[in-house]
């Protein structure tokens, strides 16, 4: 096998493989560039095409495109549709017997759930929500474990209209709150426990802690679904099992006929300031980009078992599990647990087991299965596989070519798939079949995506020169504000620095090589990306400084064979630097503190106590050179302005 270097070096092109014949929709380049330049001669009509094509309308839209409020952008904006309805219904005709989920528990029970049956479980939770007075566009904040009952939830809210914003299990109490505060949610839908890895954690518990945080809080509902049976408080009047809710329901429910831009949901990410942000995606545009990335990207075929590994709580859960899936009207598996739980073979059983063909995961999980076992997929019947995609951060060549090689066999093609939670779906990744694949490259943008990668004025940077990544013109599922700061929206996505604020800044830097191809290089603001779950510094900075013994606090990121990135954190003690054993002891209570603060995901992995913080002169801490006291390396930067550069010697022992 060739050498990571010679394939870097040589830039050797993956050419398309057998299995892209069975690409029914493209073929070559040819087909690639057929399909970008037609959307780049009517770029509007083009949308307008699959707009029409993949989306089921109750009144159809006559305006495509609305620019009037840049860059408050809207699409197809005078036609009405239904989300749930475009996922469910619309199926009930042709294909209702046909497995819609395959889930697989934590402990390896497994449900099969027709399209017909999802549709029960969702209008039944539907007409249970609106007996608690759950109104159109009202809030609902989901707190599940990855189970069908989630993307029952979530469907339920779009079937009413209501706006749901599902926070990911594994965040805390504050976090809950925060969310719930700011999204002003009237319902919370949760569970007992949630068990991962044969371990349970406590959500409704959780949930209790977060709305007692406040004095007032806005939630008259909590809804709960009995997962462990465990012993919970509960509260009279505004608890309800979920069983009892949907006990005495009809399961049929005339969905809310809402207008394409209706927000479908919120879902909160972090940015570069402690807050996270309410990302709003719209109905209609939405739904169009997971369809048509499900088709494009994922080569859709009605035979296909479709295996997205991501939770709900993600943006990669809301666009491939609980929604691009079902809107085609897919079979795909929903497995609650982990990948090395109970044994290192997991993923490798689930896939022989219910004869997966596409398999979506994250690099970090990749990595981390390799190193468990790089043999092991061997080990397994994986011959339904035909295509892989990796999401959620750069997938290194290495873990690539295991990938290509080891699972798909040499086979099936990798879509290496860039895109964002403010994007939607997919905006850079390769068409199988179409475009070929080079190992740590997402590829070229998708057609109607007009992506470049710019200077800090928004001018095209040469090749192979790095830049901002941007996105010339507005596309259909991008968001389309932030919940409640339209002024945050304004100014992190479209800098008026850049081209006169025309462009969507997506925050990463990329450049692009001699065949055009894009290779993202990272973050260009204070955002980690640690096991593909994006992480702000400053709300980890946030979290420390809120502890009574800390003074001051720093956060970077430090490059990790497994997680991509872990969290580095600095730190001065209110009090004299810590000996030895104290140390210790106060880096074990900041790291639960942060674990509770914000979730353990957030913990972090290496503390080191100063005395002060390296800045500069007018006392901007000097991230560069944390960053590089984090990774052990020497010191090339101008340090003549620090006063006292015996800190330098402190911050570099990890505690
Ligand atoms: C950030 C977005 C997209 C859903 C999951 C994460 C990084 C994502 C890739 C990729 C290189 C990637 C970027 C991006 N990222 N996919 N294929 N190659 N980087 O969504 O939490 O909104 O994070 O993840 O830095 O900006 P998210």
């Amino acid at each position: 096998m060739a050498t990571i270097e010679s394939i870097l070096h040589e830039n050797r092109v993956f050419p398309p493989t057998g299995e892209f014949v069975r690409n029914a929709n493209l073929s070559g380049m040819n087909a690639y560039e057929t399909l970008r330049q037609a959307a780049e001669r009517d770029y509007t009509g083009f949308w307008a095409k699959l707009a029409k094509q993949h989306l089921t309308w109750h009144k159809p839209f006559t305006r495509v495109f609305d620019d009037t409020d840049p860059p408050f952008y809207k699409w197809f904006d005078d036609g009405e549709l239904n989300i749930s309805w475009n996922c469910l219904d619309r199926h009930l005709t042709t294909q209702a017997d046909k497995t819609a989920i395959i889930f697989e528990s934590d402990e390896g029970e497994v449900i099969h759930c027709s399209y017909r049956e999802l549709h029960s479980q969702v209008c039944r939770f539907a007409n249970g929500l609106k007996t608690l007075g759950v109104r159109q566009g009202d809030r609902v904040v989901i707190y599940m474990p990855m189970r069908i009952e989630a993307v029952v939830a979530m469907q339920a809210c779009a079937r009413i209209g209501a706006i749901h914003s599902v926070v990911f299990g594994g965040f805390s109490a504050k976090s809950v709150h925060e969310r719930i505060i700011d999204a002003g949610a009237s319902v919370v839908i949760t569970a007992d426990e949630q068990t991962r890895g044969g371990k349970r954690h406590s959500l409704k518990a959780t949930v209790d802690e977060a709305l007692v945080m406040s004095d007032t809080n806005p939630v008259h509902s909590v809804v709960v679904l009995r997962r462990t049976g465990a012993d919970i408080a509960w509260q009279k009047g505004q608890d309800h099992w979920w069983h009892d809710l949907v006990s005495q329901q009809s399961d049929v429910c005339e969905p809310a006929w809402v207008n394409a831009e209706h927000p479908l949901f919120t879902l909160y990410t972090s940015g570069s300031t402690g807050k996270p942000k309410g990302v709003q995606h719209s109905s209609a545009g939405y739904l169009l980009g997971a369809m048509t990335s499900m088709q494009l990207v994922f080569d859709y075929h009605t035979d296909d078992i479709f295996w997205c590994t991501a939770d709900v709580g993600w943006v990669t859960g809301h666009s491939y599990v609980a929604y691009g899936p079902l809107a085609i009207g897919a079979t795909q598996v929903i497995f609650e647990g982990t990948p090395t739980h109970p044994h290192p073979g997991r993923f490798w059983e689930i896939i022989q087991k219910h004869k997966v063909t596409t398999f979506y995961t994250a690099p970090t999980a990749i990595r981390s299965l390799i190193k468990l076992g790089a043999d092991l997929p061997g080990q397994y019947d994986l011959s339904s596989l035909r295509l892989l995609g990796s999401v959620g951060e750069p997938i290194n060549p290495e873990a690539w070519m295991w990938y290509y090689t080891v699972v798909g066999q040499s086979r099936c093609p990798v879509v290496d798939t860039w895109w964002q939670t403010e994007t939607g779906s997919h905006m850079i990744a390769p068409i199988p079949g179409a475009v070929p694949t080079k190992p740590g490259s997402c590829t070229l943008p998708l057609p109607g995506i007009d992506a470049a990668v710019v200077d800090e004025t928004g001018l095209p940077v040469g090749q192979g020169k790095g830049g901002f990544l941007v996105i010339k013109r507005p596309f259909p599922s991008m968001l389309r504000t932030l919940w409640n700061d339209p002024d945050r929206f304004r100014n992190t996505y479209f800098p008026a620095d850049i081209a006169g604020g025309r462009y969507y800044l997506a925050g990463d830097s990329a450049h692009r090589d001699q065949d055009g191809y894009f290779w993202i290089m990272g973050r260009i603001d204070d955002v980690l990306n640690v096991s593909g779950h994006r992480l702000g510094t400053m709300e980890i900075e946030s979290a420390l400084v809120a502890h009574p013994l800390v003074a001051e606090a720093a956060v970077v990121g430090k490059p990790h064979e497994i997680k991509g990135e872990i969290v580095v954190a600095f730190v001065v003690l209110r009090e004299n630097l810590p000996e030895d054993q104290r140390a210790v002891a106060i880096a074990a209570t900041l790291r639960e503190w942060v674990s509770s603060e914000i979730g353990a995901i957030a913990r972090p992995e290496e503390i080191r106590f100063g005395e002060n913080l390296p800045k500069t002169r007018s006392g901007k801490i000097m991230r560069r050179l944390l960053r590089a006291l984090a990774r052990g390396e020497a010191i090339t930067q101008d340090i003549s302005t620090l006063e006292n550069p015996v800190i330098l010697e402190q911050l570099s022992q990890t505690v």
